[in-house]
């Protein structure tokens, strides 16, 4: 062999080692136990398996990691049964077991995986990439994975549920503490009974539901739909097994869903900047989300100050004296018993997490409306929904026995509770209507001709109120004496508002609860009665933890009020742009706000059913409640001026006053144009003032000047100087995200412009960001006092609008 042939081969030779150590790496075999600090290294070394200590190097597992977070252990082998020292030994068994050894102990079997009782040769086992560890025989046949015995985590990849063949079950239980991985006081378990659903327990004893799987993500955690951009779900439903997974849409992000020894469930991504998992749920969420707080028939809980349990409607405190010292858990019973087939009716509870579903039927093949008539028919029903909520609603669950653990949730769903008639009765309003009626039929006698024709209407009209009570209720509707009476007969003192389309006044209802009150402007007013209650019912039902509450309606004459549940820390114009509040908005404080704010505007232009364009976003259009969580307001209201439905394409000319100046689009303010793309535009703006803590104004173009700073690459400079001290680095690694997302929003280009739906991954860094184009900085001056009279030629659906654009 000549020299340079010499050299090649062992090049070649060392290339083969190197190769075959990195490929040993993530492999155990039967020859090659491991022990002390040596690991088990996946591919890309996303995961690694190895000893690990626990109480000062008193306790040590077996157990797998993040290599980027060795402190998230994803699974622990002998959990219930530590080593004293590092002396374990992982190996695999002559037959094929994965077993771990204690070597100070004459090699005694601390923990086994029990895969096979039979001698396999050529056994191996490899910690793949998904952090999965899979024992396999030498033909590949799988023996045994890690992802079938979940410990406290589930990762990417992994199932939650039931194999119904052998009955195996996929859940969590909790560490005991911080120190001690053995089998803590909650477990997480899906119920496969009735419509699956994930259950929390603790000590024996139920505490939280999720609700049922609706098709799109558990009844109880509508938050679900806010990271479905980060996250696939998939649930299977068959005769092998009910499972639930969770997929990272993007291959290398890390993320883990573990219940803690709190018995908190928490989703948590790695947030590769700042080095840490960031929270993006837990649950229970709050104090509502205990099981069977409010007991059956109960619920209904809603969280303002304080919790509060409520019965259905038609069912009454089993144990008033109970309820008085505030102990629900007795619940409520009917308070007047089922007539049973043709004298009871249903009652639609609306935006709620569905009850307990254990001991319902389900049938997924059936229609909605076949559901309510198999339930009307059988007296046993007590109530029924949808089992999957796409489509408007298919699917049927029935329930034969007590509700239990309803609540309120954002984005809730229908609920239909059987009652006998006469509880379906309606409120006073009802009552007048069917006065009126009965006067018309009345009048019907004398004159015969004409009654008759009016009866037919009347008929008509009161077959529509039965219909829409029983088949899909409405927003309520307030009487104005109690409105008048709870905002002191509107008295200036409790003005806490003024805008475009209204004077708003604080209010307190006579059960104490505080609301604003919003008077509509009679000179904008063009819609028609039923129009108008249309919309009002259209916005009731849009419910987002990020949207204000509307609670609902009073007509009065000419007098047009909506109710909203009151947001105690009123709005954020009056903290950002205040030289001495400002300072106590923190920068999580405004990241959170602006994180709200987008999802709540995905929220408004995605909800497939209504959605819709704000065209009004702006600080003092953003309120804050008591915990600080930002709530978009005014949404829809420029819809409640317009003379025509949503559903009908007129071409009326129609007067709007919309828009605020700073806050406008240049397309829109110049030519009228109308999408979505304006409410981005506006978003953009707020969220450079948030950041700032500056106006956008005539005497001051932020735009500009924030374009400026990001140009000579001085965005920080840009950051309100009064949280800028308290930033940590990856604070202020996140405001300059900020600027570039706000300055991206404010492109002049609509079609250059981000849709809401990819801000929120750019604002956590899910997403690379591409440069922003120059701004266009000089706003033309159309009108004065931002206030714009806009003829609308066409109204569509979602699309593209133009309308025409006068000077007032
Ligand atoms: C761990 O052990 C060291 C040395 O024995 C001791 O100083 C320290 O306090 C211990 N820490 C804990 C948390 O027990
Ligand atoms: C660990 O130490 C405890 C107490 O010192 C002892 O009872 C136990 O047998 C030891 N376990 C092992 C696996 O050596
Ligand atoms: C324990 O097992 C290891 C690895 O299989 C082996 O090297 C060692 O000799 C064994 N020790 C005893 C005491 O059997
Ligand atoms: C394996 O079997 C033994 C003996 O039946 C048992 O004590 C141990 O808990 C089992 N290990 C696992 C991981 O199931
Ligand atoms: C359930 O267990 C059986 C028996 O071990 C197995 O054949 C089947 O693949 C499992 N099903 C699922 C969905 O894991
Ligand atoms: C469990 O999670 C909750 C919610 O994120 C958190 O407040 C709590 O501190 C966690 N508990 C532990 C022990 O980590
Ligand atoms: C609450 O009421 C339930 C039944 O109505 C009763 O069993 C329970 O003891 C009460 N709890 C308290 C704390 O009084
Ligand atoms: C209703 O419930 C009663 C008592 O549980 C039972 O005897 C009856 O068969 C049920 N009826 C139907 C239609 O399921």
């Amino acid at each position: 062999m000549s020299q340079s042939h010499r050299r090649l081969f062992h090049a070649l030779l060392s290339v083969l080692l190197l190769a075959a150590s990195a490929v040993a790496d993530n492999t155990l075999t039967q020859s090659r136990p491991i022990g002390g600090d040596q690991k088990l290294v996946s591919l890309g070394d996303v995961f690694q398996l190895g000893l690990f200590s626990t109480a000062n190097n008193t306790k040590w597992f077996l157990g797998i990691w993040f290599t980027v977070s060795p402190a998230a252990v994803v699974w622990v082998a002998n959990r219930d049964r530590p080593l004293n020292t590092s002396s374990g030994v992982v190996a695999l068994s002559d037959r094929g077991n994965l077993v771990l050894l204690d070597a100070a102990s004459n090699n005694e079997t601390i923990w086994s995986s029990n895969s096979s009782s039979l001698a396999i040769p050529g056994a191996v086992a490899q910690l793949h990439d998904d952090g999965n560890l899979v024992l396999a025989d030498a033909a590949g046949a799988v023996l045994w994975q890690s992802f079938e015995h979940p410990t406290n985590t589930f990762i990417s990849g992994m199932r939650s549920g039931r194999n119904l063949t052998t009955g195996a079950l996929w859940s969590l239980s909790s560490w005991r503490s911080a120190d001690d991985p053995s089998a803590g006081d909650y477990r997480y378990v899906m119920d496969t009974q009735g419509s699956p659903e994930h259950e929390l327990w603790s000590k024996g004893r139920k505490t939280y539901r999720t609700g049922p799987w609706n098709g799109v993500r558990f009844s109880g955690v509508p938050e679900m739909t806010s990271f479905e951009d980060m996250f696939e779900f998939q649930f299977t439903n068959n005769a092998d097994e009910v499972s639930y997974v969770y997929h990272n849409r993007d291959g290398s992000a890390l993320s883990r869903v573990v219940l803690n020894e709190s018995g908190v469930m928490q989703r948590m991504v790695w947030d590769r900047t700042a080095l840490t998992w960031n929270n993006f749920w837990s649950g229970p969420r709050d104090q509502c989300d205990t099981y069977g707080l409010c007991g059956a028939f109960g619920g209904v809980c809603d969280m303002g100050d304080a919790v509060v349990c409520g019965c259905i409607r038609g069912f009454m405190p089993g144990s008033p004296a109970e309820w008085r010292m505030r102990n629900a858990s007795g619940g409520c019973a009917r308070s007047t018993p089922l007539q049973c087939a043709g004298g009871d009716g249903f009652y639609v509870l609306r935006g709620v997490k569905l009850p307990e579903t254990h001991g319902s039927t389900v049938d997924g093949g059936a229609t909605l409306a076949e559901c309510g008539r198999r339930c009307l028919s059988n007296c046993n029903c007590t109530a029924y929904a949808a089992s999957d909520i796409r489509g408007g609603g298919t699917g049927c669950i029935q329930w034969f026995g007590d509700l239990m653990d309803t609540r309120y949730v954002d984005d809730g769903q229908d609920l239909f509770v059987r009652l006998a008639k006469s509880d379906l009765e309606p409120t006073k309003t009802k009552k007048f209507v069917a006065v009126i009626t009965a006067v018309i039929l009345g009048f019907a006698l004398l004159l015969l001709l004409l009654g008759f024709m009016i009866w037919r209407k009347a008929r008509h009209s009161k077959e529509v109120t039965m219909f829409d009570e029983i088949m899909r209720g409405e927003c309520p509707t307030y009487d104005f004496g109690i409105i008048r009476a709870a905002t002191g007969g509107f008295c200036p003192k409790n003005v806490v508002g003024r805008g475009g389309f209204g004077i708003v006044y604080k209010g307190k209802m006579p059960d104490g609860q505080e609301v604003a009150v919003k008077k509509l402007s009679a000179e904008n007013r063009v819609q028609g009665l039923k129009e108008f209650k249309n919309e009002v019912d259209l916005i009731a039902k849009l419910q987002h933890r990020n949207l204000v509450r509307l609670l609902g309606c009073c007509i009065q004459g000419s007098e047009r009020i909506l109710v909203y549940e009151y947001m105690s820390n009123r709005s954020l114009d009056a903290f950002i742009f205040d030289s001495r509040r400002r300072a106590s908005l923190s920068w999580k404080t405004r990241m959170d706000v602006i994180l709200g704010v987008a999802r709540g505007l995905v929220y408004l232009h995605q909800d497939s059913r209504h959605t819709m364009i704000h065209r009004d976003l702006k600080a003092a259009n953003v309120l804050l409640d008591g915990e600080m969580v930002a709530k978009i307001s005014d949404f829809g209201i420029a819809k409640l001026f317009s003379s025509t439905g949503d559903d009908r394409v007129d071409s009326t000319v129609t007067d709007r006053i919309v828009g605020t100046y700073g806050y406008m689009s240049p397309e829109y303010a110049m030519d009228g144009m109308v999408s979505f793309m304006q409410d981005v535009y506006s978003f953009g703006v707020l969220q450079l003032e948030i950041v700032s803590g500056r106006r956008n104004q005539r005497s001051f173009n932020l735009i500009a000047h924030a374009w400026k700073l990001f140009e000579e690459n001085k965005s920080l400079e840009l950051l309100d100087s009064t949280v800028r001290d308290g930033c940590s680095p990856a604070e202020l690694e996140q405001a300059v995200t900020c600027i570039q997302v706000g300055l991206l929003c404010v492109q002049e280009s609509p079609s250059r412009r981000p849709q809401m739906a990819a801000v929120i991954p750019m604002l956590s860094h899910q997403q690379t960001l591409v440069r922003p184009l120059r701004p266009v900085v000089c706003l033309p001056v159309t009108a004065p006092a931002g206030l714009l009279h806009v003829l609308e030629v066409t109204s569509g659906r979602g699309g593209l609008t133009i309308t025409g654009l006068e000077g007032r």
